[in-house]
């Protein structure tokens, strides 16, 4: 088969590594891709965000499947357009990508199925989000609506910077118009978990549960970014608990879906904070986490190309999905000044080295026309471990990096340690 993956990131390095051990696949393309990507699947120079030009490539070079993984093509329904012109492609349809997309809706759908979440109401108008934070206090949740790359969340710890939240938001239109409908919520507490699903529609497929980390520094401190590192599964996440999530939420919300008229095929992104009340939903997106899916793929042990076929086809419940039995770990190194600013363009050494004790998944790298690799994004290596327990992938990922080099590199020392599971906003 001739398989397209839209993205570029570390999430689709891990999805075209995994794709590439299917024997299915005869030619692996990946568009716009990445300097690790181009290893392993020939890169297209379309962006990811390129609906029309996406599908008409994909036509004109007959492609067989198509997988979309980011958010913003799965918005804007790239899916659709894809299924339209006569191609089979993975990723839930726009009706569906919503459960991301908006905020508003998706916490409407919870409200509606009794699915559990935080407390919360939405505004279109200033004056009355205002006047409901006062009605509150605080600690207190912003919420854009809409998509703002993961920033547009605030966990206010007072009032007054709830309220300039809220102002940069719906005023200073902070991050355009996905901040012109706020939601404001209930500031919940316990660790927080991530459980992906595979789901065609009806049956879903859970995979190991896994953790991120947001903030740019240890012990959880400094500015939130799209994830230093993540590590599955999450010793958190019970037995006991996985039933909970499955009969309160996970089968809910596929439900719900289905008989609002937006079955979803694709993966969910269940983001679950584990409260003192139980297992509540934080949010949900339309697509597989990064960098936790480095991690959770790093587990899998059946071909992905048949399970993302069976979700197309709705007939998950007919393949069985392997997993290993042992814990991955994927330890972001980042440009120095990410998330806030940093520069690109240093080369960078010590990949074959580290290639040896682990997967080294390119998050930002280019290549250049000499072959050497050079940065080119704020986070730009996922170096990717697997281990017997936790303890031993998380320091294999350690131990791989450390002949990698490039300057001003930044990376937290304590991903899947200690503190890192402790409990968010305790
Ligand atoms: P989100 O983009 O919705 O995942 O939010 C980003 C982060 O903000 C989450 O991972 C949580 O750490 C935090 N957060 C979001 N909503 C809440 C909430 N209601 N209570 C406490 N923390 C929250
Ligand atoms: N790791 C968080 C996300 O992918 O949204």
């Amino acid at each position: 088969m001739k398989v397209l993956v839209v993205g570029g990131g570390g999430r689709e390095h891990a999805i075209c590594w995994k794709l590439c051990q299917s024997p299915k696949i005869a030619q692996l393309y990946c568009a716009p891709g990445n300097g690790g990507i181009a290893g392993l699947a020939q890169c297209v120079p379309i962006q990811a965000t390129d609906v029309e030009g996406m599908v008409q490539w994909a036509k004109e070079n007959a492609m067989d499947f198509v997988m979309v993984a980011p958010d913003d093509p799965l918005a804007l329904g790239m899916v659709d357009a894809l299924e339209a012109a006569g191609i089979r492609a993975f990723g839930p349809r726009k009706n569906a990508a919503v459960i991301e997309a908006s905020k508003a809706f998706s916490k409407e759908l919870m409200r509606k199925h009794n699915i559990p979440t935080a407390k919360y109401e939405t505004f279109t108008e200033l004056d009355k989000a205002l006047a409901y934070l006062d009605t509150q206090g605080a600690p207190i949740v912003v919420k854009a609506d809409g998509l703002a790359l993961g920033k547009g969340v605030v966990v206010a710890q007072t009032l007054e910077e709830a309220k300039t939240a809220v102002r940069d938001m719906m005023e200073a239109k902070k991050f355009g118009e996905s901040g012109s409908t706020v939601v404001i919520e209930e500031c919940m507490t316990g660790p927080e978990v991530t459980v992906l699903a595979f789901c065609d529609g009806e049956h879903l497929a859970v995979m190991p549960p896994s953790q991120d980390h947001k903030r740019a520094y240890d012990h959880n401190q400094g500015p939130n970014t799209g994830g230093m590192g993540a590590f599955a599964p999450s010793p958190n996440y019970t037995p006991e608990i996985a039933a909970v999530c499955m009969e309160t939420i996970f089968r809910p919300t596929v439900k719900a879906l289905k008989e609002e008229g937006r079955p979803f095929c694709g993966v969910i992104y269940f983001g679950l904070m584990l409260t003192p009340q139980g297992p509540r939903v934080v949010e949900y997106n339309a697509r597989f986490g990064d960098p936790e899916t480095q991690a959770v793929l790093s587990l899998l042990d059946s071909d992905l190309l048949e399970i993302f076929e069976a979700c197309v086809n709705g007939t998950l419940d007919q393949v069985d999905i392997e997993w290993k039995d042992a814990a991955a770990c994927c330890l972001v190194l980042a440009s120095g000044g990410y998330p806030v600013n940093y520069q690109s363009g240093f080369p960078i050494t010590g990949l074959e080295e580290a290639g040896k004790k682990a997967v080294v998944f390119h998050a930002g790298t280019k290549r250049l026309e000499d072959g050497s690799l050079v940065t080119a994004g704020g986070r730009v290596l996922g170096v990717t471990a697997v281990g017997d327990t936790l303890a031993q992938a998380v320091a294999a990922s350690y131990e791989a990096a450390k002949p990698i080099q490039f300057d001003h590199m930044h990376y937290r020392t304590d991903i899947g340690r200690d503190g890192a599971c402790a409990c968010r906003n305790a």
